[in-house]
C-alpha cells in the first residue's frame, strides 16, 4: 500500500516561497502560507506559540524592562515576541503584511491592549518614522531576499526615536558565505547597512539553536550615534 507523504512545513514553506520569487514577488508567498495553515500554527515554520528563544535569553540577561515605553515589532507573525514586550511592560504596536498572520494574532492575543496593524514595512504610516523607544526585528530581514536587504534595513532604522534602540534576532553568516537559499542569513557587511542609517552597534551576542548542526544567531543592539 502507497503510504501517505508526512506534511514537512519547511518545505511546503520554501516550495510557496519559490513559487512567488519565481513571479518576481518576495512577499506573496507570506500570506499565502498563513491562509494555507487554517488556524494550525504547525504549518508555519516559525511560529510555535512561543517568545522567540533567543530573544528571551537576551533580553533576561540584560533585564529587559518596559516601564511604559513605546516599541515596535516589524513582521510579527502570530504576536509572540509582540506578547513578551507586552508582559515586560512595554506599550507595543506590532504590524505584519499578512493580513491572515495580524487577524490570528488577534486573536491570540485578544485580552491585551497590543496595537496589531496590517502594514507593509516599505510604506509604513508617516507617524511612525523616529517614533518608537524599542523596534524589534526578529527573522524578517532574513526571509526577505538579499536585493532588498538595504532596503529593508533602512525602513527599520526609520523607526527609531532619538532616544530609542533597535534590537535584531537572526542567522549569521560570514561576509565570504554564498547564502544558500532561504533564509538569507545576515553578514556583518549586511549589518553595517544599520551605521550607514546613523545608527552604532552597542552589543552583539552570539546563540547556537538545537539544529543537528547548531546554527548560529546573534542578537545586535543599536542605537542613534
Ligand atoms: C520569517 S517570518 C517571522 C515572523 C515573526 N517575526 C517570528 O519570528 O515568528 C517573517 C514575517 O515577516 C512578515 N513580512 C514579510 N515582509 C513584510 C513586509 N514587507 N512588511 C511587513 N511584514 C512583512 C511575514 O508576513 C512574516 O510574518
Amino acid at each position: 500500500m502507497h503510504k501517505m507523504e508526512e506534511f514537512d512545513p519547511k518545505e511546503n514553506a520554501h516550495k510557496l516561497a519559490e513559487s512567488f520569487l519565481e513571479k518576481g514577488d518576495a512577499v506573496g508567498w507570506f500570506e499565502a502560507l498563513y491562509s494555507e495553515a487554517s488556524g494550525d500554527h504547525e504549518h508555519v515554520p516559525w511560529a510555535d506559540l512561543e517568545p522567540n528563544r533567543f530573544l528571551v535569553e537576551w533580553a533576561e540577561g540584560v533585564g529587559l524592562n518596559g516601564n511604559g515605553r513605546s516599541a515596535l515589532v516589524v513582521g510579527c507573525g502570530l504576536g509572540d515576541d509582540a506578547k513578551y514586550l507586552y508582559d515586560l511592560g512595554f506599550i507595543v504596536t506590532a504590524f505584519d503584511i499578512s493580513k491572515k498572520a495580524i487577524e490570528w494574532a488577534k486573536k491570540i492575543h485578544a485580552k491585551t491592549d497590543i496595537e496589531f496593524a496590517v502594514v507593509d514595512l516599505f510604506d509604513p504610516p508617516k507617524e511612525w518614522d523616529k517614533a518608537f523607544q524599542l523596534v524589534l526585528e526578529v527573522y524578517t530581514i532574513q526571509a526577505l531576499p538579499l536585493g532588498l536587504r538595504e532596503k529593508t534595513i533602512d525602513a527599520i532604522s526609520s523607526f527609531v526615536a532619538e532616544n530609542g534602540e533597535i534590537v535584531v534576532v537572526q542567522r549569521h553568516r560570514e561576509n565570504n558565505e554564498e547564502p544558500e537559499g532561504l533564509p538569507w542569513a545576515l553578514s556583518p557587511k549586511d549589518l553595517s547597512r544599520f551605521e550607514a542609517n546613523g545608527l552604532k552597534q552597542v552589543s552583539r551576542d552570539e546563540y547556537f539553536g538545537d539544529e543537528e548542526e547548531p546554527v548560529k544567531r546573534f542578537v545586535v543592539k543599536y542605537k542613534p550615534s
